[in-house]
């Protein structure tokens, strides 16, 4: 099977072949027009998708060396993200699968995030999967592909907001993640201690008290040096706010794997190519003796390769989609199992 996977969720346009021979492209076109907003804005994030889905769906196509006629489906992702960006690439899907005669395959983009780990591994089930995005922060018990059992989300903001939004406290340019990530790694993580909330409650998470912490620090410590203070200080702020996000992170996924008695581990989404995460999560791997798997930073944050290995995985199953599907902007509700 060659899948064609389209990516236009948020404000990435992204198109990717998989084949049984695994990744045969990965096309990414960022935009740059939110930079100077602070903040994706949605009409500019649809009005780019429009413009840049063609050529990036011909790149993809192109470097896989395939034409349009050795396609067997087309994946899209139908959800989570912004309506009028989604609206894109499904439209174009559907278009282009009407006119080849092929099979469409919606996938939701959280749980391609969780699948973009078998682009370059083959992690057996059952395992737990911690996905840390922009958007969603939850733990998520796999026992076989496409069953999922929710352990546990955040309540308030997701782990990838929370570095965004003390970034910008920092005045980071947005999203402020990658840099929270280069700061830390030059920053002493012991000398500032932010909150760690809920840590021996169940597998929820909350991070909006470390953002109102880190306000009130730097309304409180720097004052009106504020602009002095932040230059003096950045490295070590970031890397306390990390240290502080990344416990947790890395404390929940311990006490989930504890309580499904899994030896498999995975974990997924923007957040996951965080250079202090990944060392916590593969230490608590070692502690635990378990096997785990991290995606290459390129696989973390969004990308078409997740949504075409897992329309790849989706068609092997014969999990196809009706060409009336409609976009979601949120997740489907499901209650969280502890
Ligand atoms: O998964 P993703 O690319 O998009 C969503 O589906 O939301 O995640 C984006 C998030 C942003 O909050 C970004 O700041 C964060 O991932 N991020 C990072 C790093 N790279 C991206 N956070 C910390 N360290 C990184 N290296
Ligand atoms: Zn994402």
């Amino acid at each position: 099977m060659t899948i064609l996977g389209i990516e236009t969720s948020c404000d990435e346009t992204a198109a990717a072949v998989y084949s049984d021979h695994g990744l045969q492209s990965n096309v990414i076109a960022s935009q740059q027009a939110h930079e100077t907003y602070g903040g994706v804005v949605p009409e500019l994030a649809s009005r780019n998708h429009e413009k840049k889905i063609i050529p990036t769906v011909n790149q993809a196509l192109q470097e896989a060396g395939c034409g349009v006629r050795d396609l067997d489906a087309i994946a899209v992702t139908r959800g989570p993200g912004l309506m009028g960006s989604l609206l894109v690439g499904l439209c174009f899907a559907k278009g282009l699968a009407m006119r080849l005669d092929l099979p469409l395959i919606g996938v939701d983009h959280i749980e391609a995030h969780a699948y973009a780990n078998f682009i370059e591994h083959r992690p057996t089930f059952p395992l737990v999967c911690l996905i840390v995005s922009g958007g969603h922060t939850q733990l998520m018990y796999i026992d076989a592909p496409f069953s999922h059992t929710l352990l546990g989300k955040t309540r308030d903001d997701a782990a990838g907001e929370a570095c965004d939004k003390t970034g910008k406290m920092l005045e980071l340019p947005y999203p402020a993640g990658p840099e929270m990530d280069r700061l830390a790694a030059r920053g002493d993580p012991e000398r500032f201690s932010f909150p760690r909330a809920m840590m021996d409650d169940n597998l929820e998470f909350s991070f909006s008290g470390l953002k109102t912490a880190v306000r009130y620090h730097l309304q409180n410590v720097a004052g009106d040096e504020r602009e002095a203070y932040l230059q003096a200080n950045k490295e070590d702020l970031a890397a306390g706010v990390m240290h502080a996000i990344t416990d947790v992170l890395v404390h929940k996924l311990e006490k989930a794997v504890r309580q499904c008695g899994v030896r498999q581990v995975i974990i997924a989404g923007g957040v996951s190519a965080n250079s202090m995460l990944r060392r916590k999560v593969n230490a608590m791997a070692g502690r635990n003796n378990l096997s785990l798997h991290l995606p290459s930073p390129v696989y973390c944050t969004d990308n078409a390769a997740m949504i075409a290995v897992t329309g790849h995985m989706m068609g092997r199953q014969g999990r196809f989609t009706d060409l009336s599907v409609k976009p979601y902007t949120r997740m489907p509700e499901s209650a969280p199992a502890s």
